[in-house]
């Protein structure tokens, strides 16, 4: 995972890469660190932990003089998360910051070694800046290219050389690089909302591809030839910036889904034809991580009950390593809000591999996998910052409800397309409705936050919308929560049930509604404290319920969502979490 961005030309590079580290936080924050460069002089500045710590760091010392430098905030892989182990690693005349992972790392150091080279860190990326620096040539393009032959696995870098004076190098191979282009200035990043506020100028680095960088020049290389890249031109809106009121980015986002939800639909339901024609496949793979994998489940039962598609979904670290039987009529569909997830980006190029149609359901258009698949439906999210996603995901879902629609519609499946429509229509000001009854679900929250296990449980296509429910709330409250097929839970995992212990089910669907009750009273007949989320149809009116209004079958999870997401929320508001932040993760996964 990891972060990196880098500065040169007039301005005052600290505060440049602070400001960009800031925007790249969600790639991980376990450390940070910078190196500022001026006539053959590196300043390091490392701090563990959140940015804020190397903003502090940063004011112990004068550094307002330096106009070039490069940074990074970390997810930890090889080593702690130590100042030790923070980037930017310096060796010789090499200093470099490094998002990626080398695979052949511990080969690498063990040769190393054995030639007497002592190591500082315990990271895999001081070997690339061992490496550069024995190699090191007066042509350092061709430098790079040799270590580039040596690594093995992931590495976007961005490089100052001692005596190479006024010139960044940069490097991308299976991460993410781009390059911003200013007046007099030029900057880079793994992503482009680290340099955004500064220029509507990019380069997306292809993969192999290496960058000198000069205040006034970016020279592009392939091997050892220079390459001409499209610069593109991209503006992004900068209204919406910030927590606007709200507490945690969490809890703006969750309110922003009707906002979204309508945006992102009207450009689909203006001309519902512009939405790929799904039934020409006889077989569905949907692949994502995650919450993204949890919306394609959502995605998989209405394939399968609404367009009659026979659908799979696979996460995607497991379908990249597995056997995957293809047909011509197999669609691979990945599902992902950043675009750069890793394993995702190797499902996609699996896929292509095999000569699949591949379809991106995705929010970042300038992302890796918006590039490289056949068909992208992007998602109108805008920049989610909270760690835990709640409007992509949400967003995904409507989009594979629309798709499944469509494709029902193509099959001659349903014949009152326009009556379903209207419902999506009316979704978001529902979804609004849903979100306004959050002093209900605080009250859940105040019932459950002192527990140490909850279950959620589901059959069908609430079974997809729980597993959802059961990973929001752990990664934001970390408490332990699993999601059970609602008749699976007595083959096993009965008998973690004690007295008090939280059970939520979902039902939505009157067919599966007497099933489900049955199981959770199994439990609360155990002592469990049950809870139901269901619809207004199917309203008990017992204590410890919540309902949400009927609408068709195609749209009823998106109203159940925020039900779950604000239950989360407010759990791990009372157990005092760092919400925005949960320990040990980042927003995007960009290693395997
Ligand atoms: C959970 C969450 C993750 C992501 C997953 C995939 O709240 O955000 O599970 O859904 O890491 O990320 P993307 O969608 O960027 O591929």
């Amino acid at each position: 995972m990891c972060g990196i961005v880098g500065y040169i030309g007039n301005k005052k590079a600290q505060e440049i890469l602070i400001s960009g580290l800031k925007n790249l936080e969600y790639r991980g924050y376990d450390s940070s660190g910078l190196a500022l460069f001026a006539e053959n002089k590196i300043e390091i500045i490392k701090s563990v932990g959140k940015i804020d710590n190397l903003e502090q760091e940063l004011e112990k010392h004068d550094v307002s003089g330096y106009k070039i430098g490069i940074a990074h905030t970390r997810w930890a892989t090889h080593g702690e998360a130590n100042v030790k182990n923070a980037h930017p690693h310096q060796v010789g005349n090499i200093t470099l910051v490094h998002n990626g992972i080398i695979e052949n790392a511990d080969i690498l150091k063990e040769q190393l070694i054995h030639e007497g080279i002592k190591f500082k860190s315990e990271t895999d990326t001081e070997i690339i800046a061992v490496l550069l620096n024995k190699y090191l040539e007066k042509n350092f393009i061709k430098t790079i290219n040799k270590v580039m032959e040596i690594l093995k696995g992931s590495f976007a870098l961005g490089i100052i050389v001692k005596n190479d004076n006024d010139k960044l190098y940069v490097v991308k191979k299976d991460s993410p690089l781009v390059i911003g282009l200013g007046n007099k200035e030029n900057f880079f990043a793994s992503d482009l909302t680290a340099i955004n506020n500064y220029t509507e100028k990019f380069i997306f680095l292809d993969e192999n591809e290496i960058a000198e960088i000069t205040q006034n020049t970016v020279t592009v290389y392939k091997n050892m030839n220079i390459i001409d890249k499209h610069i593109d031109t991209i503006y992004i809106e900068q209204e919406n910036k910030g927590k606007c009121g709200y507490p945690h980015y969490m809890l703006k986002e969750i309110n922003e889904q009707p906002k979204m939800l309508e945006i992102t639909l009207a450009k689909y339901l203006e001309n519902i034809n512009t939405l790929p024609n799904l039934s020409k496949y006889d077989e569905i793979h949907i692949v994502a991580c995650g919450s993204a994998m949890y919306a394609g489940m959502i995605g998989k039962s209405l394939f399968i009950e609404k367009s009659h598609i026979k659908t799979i979904v696979e996460v995607a670290s497991e379908y990249r390593y597995q056997k995957n039987f293809y047909n011509n009529k197999t669609l691979v569909i990945l599902i992902s809000q950043s675009g750069e997830t890793a394993d995702t980006i190797a499902a996609l190029r699996k896929a292509k591999e095999n000569k699949q149609d591949t379809l991106a359901i995705v929010n970042v258009k300038t992302s890796t996998i918006a590039r490289e698949a056949d068909c992208s439906l992007f998602i109108e999210a805008g920049e989610e910052i909270a760690v835990a996603t709640t409007k992509a995901y949400t967003l995904q879902v409507a989009i594979l409800a629309l798709l499944s629609l469509k494709a029902a519609s193509d099959k001659g499946l349903i014949n009152d397309l326009e009556k379903y429509l209207k419902d999506f229509k009316k979704i978001p000001a529902y979804l609004k409705n849903v979100i306004d009854k959050e002093e209900q679900y605080k009250k859940v929250a105040k019932e459950i936050y002192k527990n140490n296990d909850i279950f959620f449980i589901g059959r069908k296509i609430d079974y997809s919308i729980a597993l959802e429910g059961s990973l929001k709330l752990k990664e934001v409250s970390y408490i332990h929560s699993e999601a059970y097929q609602a008749g699976e839970l007595k083959h096993g995992t009965i008998s973690l049930i004690e007295k008090n212990t939280p059970v939520i089910a979902i039902i939505t669907r009157s067919d599966i509604f007497d099933k489900t009750m049955s199981n959770l009273i199994e439990t609360t007949s155990r002592g469990a404290k049950g809870f139901i989320i269901t619809v207004e149809s199917l309203k008990q009116s017992v204590d410890k319920e919540i309902c949400v209004p009927d609408i068709n079958d195609f749209l009823q999870p998106l109203l159940v969502i925020p039900v779950l997401q604000l239950i989360a929320y407010h759990t791990a508001r009372l157990r005092k979490c760092d919400i925005d932040k949960p320990r040990n993760l980042a927003k995007s996964v960009t290693v395997e």
